[in-house]
């Protein structure tokens, strides 16, 4: 018998909304950095209804990469190099308990990522890679496949312990304000393109 799905917590819920938003926009849905999938999980479990988008997942499933001057904080003795590591066995495993579609899974570093590990199109996407770093890159491979209406969801823009997101939208919305709204959810910035 299929697991129950934890009801998600607070922010997964305003997460889950927006996905919702993009429901009738071509393409599929992208999670950069997936962890231990327990978010990749509830966005399966909301794309059931919609069987035509695929769930593509990355991560390095080495932990998180070493941090640049852009993630220095008070706190910046939290989230180490290597910390949060993860395996796409478990996460792959995950999908089975609670009887979901099988995700696309891609182990690599997001700076290593070609065309060919991403989907042609690309309606909705959670990056939520902590750093400066990952989080410019994901912009970068999202950006171009992300069809009008699609919504970027950006983790931590208000988190004081990982100041690298933040910069990273908004350097990302400096150059491309005209393309995108922009409002918060949450700790989450949402972009949601013209
Ligand atoms: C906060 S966790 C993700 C949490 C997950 N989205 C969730 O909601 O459960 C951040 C993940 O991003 C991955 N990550 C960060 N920077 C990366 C990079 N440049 N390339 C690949 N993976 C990266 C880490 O390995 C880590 O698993």
């Amino acid at each position: 018998m299929a697991a129950d799905l934890q009801i998600p917590d607070r922010e997964t819920q305003l997460l889950l909304k927006e996905l919702a938003k993009t429901a009738d926009v071509p393409g599929d849905v992208v999670e950069f950095g997936c962890y231990m999938g327990d978010t990749s999980v509830q966005l399966a479990r909301a794309m059931e209804d919609n069987p035509d988008k695929w769930l593509y997942l990355y991560d390095s499933f080495e932990g998180l990469p070493a941090k640049t001057a852009e993630d220095q904080s008070a706190d910046g003795w939290r989230f180490k190099e290597g910390e949060l590591k993860a395996s796409p066995d478990s996460v792959a495993h995950k999908f089975k308990k609670y009887q979901l579609p099988d995700p696309v899974i891609v182990k690599g570093w997001f700076n290593e990522l070609t065309a060919d590990d991403l989907p042609a199109q690309i309606s909705f996407a959670l990056l939520d890679g902590d750093f400066y770093e990952s989080i410019k890159t994901s912009f970068t491979l999202v950006a171009p496949r992300l069809n009008p209406g699609g919504i970027i969801a950006v983790h931590d823009y208000r988190n004081a312990a990982l100041p690298g997101s933040a910069k990273a939208v908004t350097e990302f919305m400096e150059a491309h304000e005209a393309e995108y709204d922009f409002r918060l959810a949450g700790t989450m910035a949402i972009l949601v393109k013209h």
